[in-house]
């Protein structure tokens, strides 16, 4: 037998579950979890809602009703790993290991950072102004959620790509300074699962205040469902399906058949009170059996409670060995341990170094390589050995940034990120 492709993803606990939740994460997640040959590791990103959210009641609210939906939603917590973040105490402590093999200038490109830095200098104030130091480090946060269980695929949504893509850079620097612990995550992004539209047409998002609450009341959810926006067209004029928000909530939940139906109705001019009485009831068909199980828990925080730290103590019999694996690696040890009094030299041999050469061509030649002898930088040929010189001590110099405009001299391997690049760059800047 093969081992089982391990599957990760969390759940930000900054608001209560709504319908683009439902349908973008916790129902494809609940399916997903039935797959034979996976594992699954489905949490409550809490410690990722602090850096949004300074509202405690509305943390704790949260956690219990998105839990609570997952679990109404058919989530099997014996099946599958199913926790809080901040009961896996591991997690902070892999942040830290990991914070210090991160590039500074990896997390200056973050999108979610960057747009923060974007709006504050269009506003002509302080780049870093009121941006917390948990923003910035979110990605490795994430990272750390991640690669503490050496995940294998992460489901998210398109707008989470690059986070992936960032835990992989730094799991890699990882692997690279202290040897290969970690597995490379990728994202898993589904083309078939919807990204809902909210009642205003733009994304589903509590940050837009648009939209629709999954266990809302049915009559407050028929309300919602009123006010989503439709064009002027009167009963009897032929409509749109296309760029319409309310035939693309209806296919999120309905079978195909059902969605030929309300294209036909469409065509045929079906008035838009009509359309959204339709919607309602074809949500709440899903939903209605949900709902009872939903509130149960809800009005039992306790039954949530005992499943989730339940959950980590599972989570935790991976993440408690991998850390003192983790720390060992990093040199984190007891004193008494063998290896203890290795000195600095071992140590320093280790590190890369350039070697300068002379081609049968009769040029100057550098390049940097790794105690491995694996080739990090090549250079071009030079005319003089003073110019290979004097390049090499720029790069030793600026690091990164002494690379660039000197792409045409230098190259590196194409599976060597940046980030990798600037931590090895780093460390041969040390002075001794
Ligand atoms: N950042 C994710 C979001 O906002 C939530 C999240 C936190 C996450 N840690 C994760 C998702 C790890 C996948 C894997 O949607």
């Amino acid at each position: 037998m093969t081992a089982p492709i391990r599957f990760l993803t969390g759940i930000t606990t900054t608001g209560t579950p709504h319908l683009g939740n439902y349908v973008g994460a916790i129902r494809p997640t609940v399916q997903a979890s039935r797959r034979p040959g996976t594992e699954n590791f489905y949490f409550l990103a809490d410690y990722h809602a602090l850096i949004k959210c300074d509202e405690p009641a509305r943390i704790q609210r949260s956690t219990l009703e998105i839990a609570a939906c997952w679990l109404a939603a058919g989530l099997d917590p014996e099946h599958v790993f199913f926790y809080r973040q901040s009961d896996i105490r591991e997690i902070p402590e892999l942040t830290w290991l990991l914070t210090c093999v991160t590039g500074k200038g990896l997390l200056n490109r973050a999108h979610a950072y960057k747009a923060s830095v974007d709006k504050n200098l269009a506003l002509g104030a302080d780049p870093d102004a009121d941006i917390t130091a948990g923003l910035f480090m979110y990605p490795v946060l994430m990272a750390a959620d991640i690669i503490l269980f050496n995940a294998h695929q992460v489901p998210v949504g398109r707008d989470q790509i690059q986070h992936i893509e960032m835990a992989r850079d730094i799991a890699q620097s990882f692997n690279h300074l202290y040897g290969p612990h970690f597995t490379l995550p990728q994202a898993a992004v589904d083309e078939m699962v919807a990204t809902l539209p909210g009642l205003d047409g733009r994304k589903m998002s509590k940050s837009y205040d648009n939209t629709i609450g999954l266990f809302t009341a049915p009559a407050q959810m028929r309300k919602q469902i009123a006010s989503i926006v439709t064009d002027s067209r009167a009963p009897g004029e032929p409509k749109d399906t296309e760029g319409s928000a309310l035939f693309q909530i209806y296919q999120a939940f309905a079978s195909a058949e059902e969605t030929e139906t309300l294209r036909k109705y469409y065509r045929e001019g079906i008035a838009w009170g009509e359309a959204k009485t339709l919607l309602f009831e074809r949500i709440d068909r899903e939903i209605a059996p949900m709902r009872e199980r939903y509130e149960a828990l809800v009005n039992h925080p306790a039954e949530v409670e005992r499943i989730l730290v339940r959950g980590a103590e599972k989570a935790r019999e991976h993440a408690r060995p991998f850390i003192a694996r983790l720390r060992e690696a990093v040199g984190l040890r007891s004193l008494v341990q063998q290896g203890a009094v290795i000195g600095k030299k071992a140590e320093k041999s280790d590190l890369p170094v350039f070697k300068q050469y002379r081609e049968t061509d009769g040029r100057h030649y550098f390049k940097l390589v790794d105690a491995a002898g694996r080739v990090l930088l090549q250079s071009q040929g030079f005319d003089s050995p003073r110019e290979a010189g004097q390049t090499i001590a720029r790069i030793r110099e600026q690091g990164l940034a002494g690379l660039a405009g000197l792409a045409a001299q230098v190259q590196r391997p194409h599976d060597l990120t940046e980030n990798e690049l600037t931590t090895l760059l780093s460390r041969l800047r040390q002075p001794d």
